[in-house]
């Protein structure tokens, strides 16, 4: 099946109407397969040029990177210059803080998924814009459906806003857990304040870790009641139609032996830039 992430219609609210009919096959599929189908949506973000200014000055794209079969994905804002360097998310200060957070609830970075709402580092750390938030989405609602968490932390404003379709701030909303269904699947929400803000503000890292003490009794919760599949028998033919080979080219000897060079290459390029990512 192929995973192409198609342009589609501007709209505030996520609601992934694109995405239900694979989310719904997504059920069926074994956590390998889902893997696997991270990497591909991975080899399309790599070279993703739906921000110009962001491909413009990115290093690399910040893919998400941790346990792809994970329950508990965080969602945080966007990649600082450690992460644009490293092709990693949250490996700066704020990625410090996590980690101990995390360790504190008795769980390692490589059981969770980590990602953000932009993949692309904003030039100067400004904050992402709507329409980068927007190009984005998709790739990141891909995520959601393709490693099908149980809970996701959302970390600050962005991605608490982008998930809830709504306005309503993180200084509201921390803390409280709720259902959310994204595209075929319900998920626990849990928006919590980023860590990059507790930083510098000692009440709101008191704040930040009481809220994270409460993230296992929530896991255990397991995932929450789920809406039936959708029918969708016009898209899933639209799927079938998608994975018909193409007819093959003619092509000369030499023609043929460059071109198995190529591909080699790039296969070479895409297999370490997979594994850069850290995805297991
Ligand atoms: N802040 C974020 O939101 N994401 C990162 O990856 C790093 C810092």
């Amino acid at each position: 099946m192929a995973y192409e992430i198609a342009a589609r219609p501007v709209g505030h609210r996520p609601s992934a109407t694109t995405i239900s009919a694979v989310s719904a096959e997504e059920r069926e599929r074994s956590p390998s397969e889902r893997r696997e189908a991270l990497k591909q949506v991975f080899m399309q973000a790599r070279s993703c040029t739906r921000c110009p200014e962001l491909a413009a000055t990115r290093k690399t794209v910040v893919f998400g990177a941790g346990n792809a079969d994970a329950e508990l994905m965080f969602i945080g804002e966007a990649p600082g210059a450690s992460e644009d360097e490293q092709g990693v998310p949250f490996v700066g200060r704020a990625g410090k803080l996590l980690e101990q957070l995390l360790g504190e609830i008795g769980q390692k970075r490589t059981d969770v998924f980590i990602a953000n709402t932009l993949k692309c580092r904003p030039p100067g750390n400004r904050d992402p814009l709507p329409i980068e938030i927007q190009n984005c989405e998709e790739y990141l609602l891909r995520q959601v459906e393709l490693i099908q968490p149980t809970v996701i932390c959302t970390l600050g404003n962005f991605s608490t806003k982008l998930l809830r379709g709504d306005p309503t701030g993180i200084t509201r909303l921390h803390g409280q857990p709720e259902v959310l269904v994204l595209g075929a699947r319900a998920v626990r929400l849990y928006p919590i304040y980023h860590p990059a803000a507790a930083l510098y503000t000692p009440r709101m890292l008191e704040t930040l870790r009481e809220d994270f003490m409460r993230l296992p009794e929530l896991l255990a919760l397991g995932p929450p009641e789920q809406p039936p599949a959708p029918d969708v028998p016009d898209l899933a033919e639209a799927a079938e139609l998608a994975e018909a080979p193409e007819p093959p080219k003619r092509a000369n000897a030499t023609e043929a032996s460059s071109s198995a060079r190529r591909q080699a290459t790039a296969a070479a390029e895409d297999d370490t830039a997979v594994d850069q990512l850290g995805l297991f």
